[in-house]
Parts: C-alpha cells; structure tokens; sequence
C-alpha cells in the first residue's frame, strides 16, 4: 500500500463542480482584480475567525511583512520570534531591515516558549511574532501580557491554523493582526498563493488595504508608497467554496490524530496539545531519537513523510549575520533532529491510517 503524504486531487476530487462553478462565476464577472469575490470571502473569513476586517493579500509570507510594515517595524527594531518555523516568519523581518532575535520553544508543543521572552526584549523590540506551529495555539494569555507589559504590539503568525482555538476563543483575535496562508498543502488551501491578514483596528486595517494596491487610499491618489499584493479574486472564490468544509476537514484531521495517539504514546513522542487548546492538526507530528532510520523505513514502505523543519531558523545561512551559534537554542536544535510529520489529511482513508500504524509499529519492534 501507498500512503501519500499529501494528495492534492483526491482532495479537490469530490469538489470539482463547486470549484469549476466558482471558476466560471469570476470568468464570467470579468473581476478578476478585488471586486466581489475578494470582498465576500474576505467577510467570510472574518466571521468564521470573529475579527472586525480581513484584507486578502497575495500569500502569507506577504501578510506578515504588510503587517510589520503597517505597525512600523523598519530599520534597527527587533521582532522576537521562534526560530523552530517557515523561513517566511523570520525574513519578512530581515526584508525590513530589523532584527529576528529568536526566543527557543518549549519542548512539548514546539512553540516559542512564553517563559523565555521577558528576557529577548530591549529598547529596540517592536513586535512579538509568535508562531500557532502545527495547527496549534502559542501561549496567547502570557504573551499578550508580556506584549501590554513593554507596550509593544503581537503579530500572529497563524498559517499553520485555521479553526484553532485557545481557551475557547479563535485563534486569530489575539494579535494587532493575525497572518493566514492558504498555500496549496494548507488545511484551507488555495489552487495557488494566497493569504489574508486579520485585525480588528481600524487605523491598521485602512493603512494595510491601501498597502495592498501601492499605497492609494484612493484609487490614482498615493499619499504613501506600498505593494502589488492582492488576494486573487479567483482564488478567494475557490476559497469561499472550501471554508465551508473546513470545521468538518479540521474534525476528521483530529480523529485521525487520536487514532496515532492511542497508537503510537508508548513508542514515540506523540503531539502534546494543551488541554485548553484546540488543535487543528496542520502536521501530526511526533519526536523520536531514531527519526532518521524511522524516516527511511516508512519510505521504503511507500508511506509519505516530511520533516518539519530540519534546521533551526539560527543556524541557516541566509542567517549567520546574525552571529547566532549552534547550541544557542538547544530545544529548536534537539526537535530539528527529532521530528517527524506523518500523513493528517483529512481525505486518507481508515485503512491508510491502520497501514500507517501498524507500519511504524513494525519499526519499532525490530529495532
Ligand atoms: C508558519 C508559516 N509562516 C508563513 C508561511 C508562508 O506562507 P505562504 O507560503 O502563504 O507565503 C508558511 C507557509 O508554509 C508557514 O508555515
């Protein structure tokens, strides 16, 4: 048996119509730039989240640095951040010319640890950027705190965690803004790029709107400067038909993720998940010193697999300016060797699941 890390068509499959309907509603519109499609699930999304605006953009990694940009991160300032993430999290920073000053993560759920930042800020700190890493909530109450404490904004990086829930409340509705990515492999994806950020304030969400379209508040009118940077109006309708299946997606992502759990919590390090967090499973994935060979293993036994991510953000090259050594984050460096992603879509079936388990279950019996 097969077991695909990610398989695109058998998602879109069962959607194929309402997709090509949606294709043929912005075909025949003529609005392929903003215009209706883009406003409606722009509204779409800020209700399902519960902030007061959302405001399409190309992808998130453009979402975020619109949103640094907008609360005036440039030149000089610091961003603290986890340097266990997608790349994009920390070079929108660097893009703007301020500092990533990474803060390491707490062991358990691979998120920044809230306990370390205190000590990461200076004079210079202009935001905290957490990341909801794996589908899961970063610990919103204490760095929210530690934000209102040094005056100083939060920036969700929330791309990994559509639907997610943090003592009861959406994930999304903590920072100054909150960073989607509807990247093909996300839980809402895209049939490309695309991404929104989220805020409820006013004054942002007017500066990062005109942002999106060169800084005109006013169409021909450029009272400052900004991007191309559009949420496409053919994705945002592909994305209206998805969001409707995105709770019932989430849910089966989860039951999957019981089944590993009861599966696997005697052989490996299964995802901890607070009780006060809902999860959305983005990637199910676990920790085991034996991460190499168990990779090899479920490979040849044609089960997809990934490692997210393999080297800490501090340790890349893009980074060295940054003088960060090897062993200044032994918790992002010890999980860099350790995890592992098994398959969490929501469309594999029980069987695959069982194959899945009974596989790795064959690995560490032998070994
Ligand atoms: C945590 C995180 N931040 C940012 C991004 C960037 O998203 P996009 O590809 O939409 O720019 C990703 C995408 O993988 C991500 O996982």
């Amino acid at each position: 048996m097969k077991v695909p890390f990610i398989d695109l068509s058998r998602h879109h499959k069962p959607l194929k119509s309402e997709l090509s309907q949606a294709f043929e509603n912005v075909y025949d519109s003529n609005q392929f730039i903003l215009g209706q499609h883009v406003k409606q699930f722009e509204e779409q999304i800020a209700t399902y989240v519960g902030t007061k605006y959302a405001i399409g953009v190309s992808n998130c990694t453009n979402a975020l640095l619109l949103s640094l940009k907008a609360l005036g991160v440039k030149t000089g300032d610091e961003v603290i951040t986890t340097p266990f993430t997608f790349v994009a999290t920390a070079e929108v920073i660097a893009m703007l010319g301020a500092k990533p000053v990474f803060c390491d993560i707490e062991p358990k759920t691979m998120n920044i640890d809230h306990s370390m930042i205190n000590d990461r800020i200076s004079s210079k700190t202009k935001v905290i950027l957490p990341v909801h890493l794996y589908g899961q909530s970063a610990d919103m109450d204490e760095i929210v705190a530690i934000a209102e404490q040094h005056n100083i904004a939060v920036v969700e990086d929330m791309a990994q965690a559509v639907g997610a829930q943090y003592k009861g409340k959406n994930v999304g509705t903590f920072g100054a803004t909150a960073c989607i990515s509807f990247f093909p492999t996300k839980n809402l994806s895209a049939l490309g790029d695309a991404g929104m950020v989220l805020t409820s304030d006013d004054v942002l969400a007017e500066k990062l709107r005109a942002m999106r379209v060169h800084g005109a508040a006013k169409k021909y009118y450029h009272d400052s400067l900004g991007y191309n940077d559009r949420l496409d109006a053919m994705q945002a309708a592909f994305l209206s038909v998805k969001l409707n299946y995105l709770d019932t997606w989430n849910e089966r992502r989860r039951e999957i993720a019981h089944r590993y759990d009861a599966a696997f919590k005697d052989i490996v390090q299964i995802p901890y998940v607070h009780p006060h967090n809902v999860s959305v499973y983005h990637q199910y994935t676990i920790r085991t010193r034996k991460r190499d060979a168990l990779r090899e293993f479920l490979t040849q036994k044609g089960i997809g697999i990934a490692v997210h991510y393999p080297v800490g953000l501090h340790q890349q090259k893009a980074f060295e300016y940054l003088g960060y050594r090897e062993g200044d984050y032994p918790e992002a460096e010890k999980a860099a060797q350790e995890v592992l992603s098994l398959p969490i879509q929501q469309d594999l079936s029980d069987e695959e699941v069982d194959y899945v388990i009974t596989t790795i279950k064959e690995f560490f019996s032998r070994s």
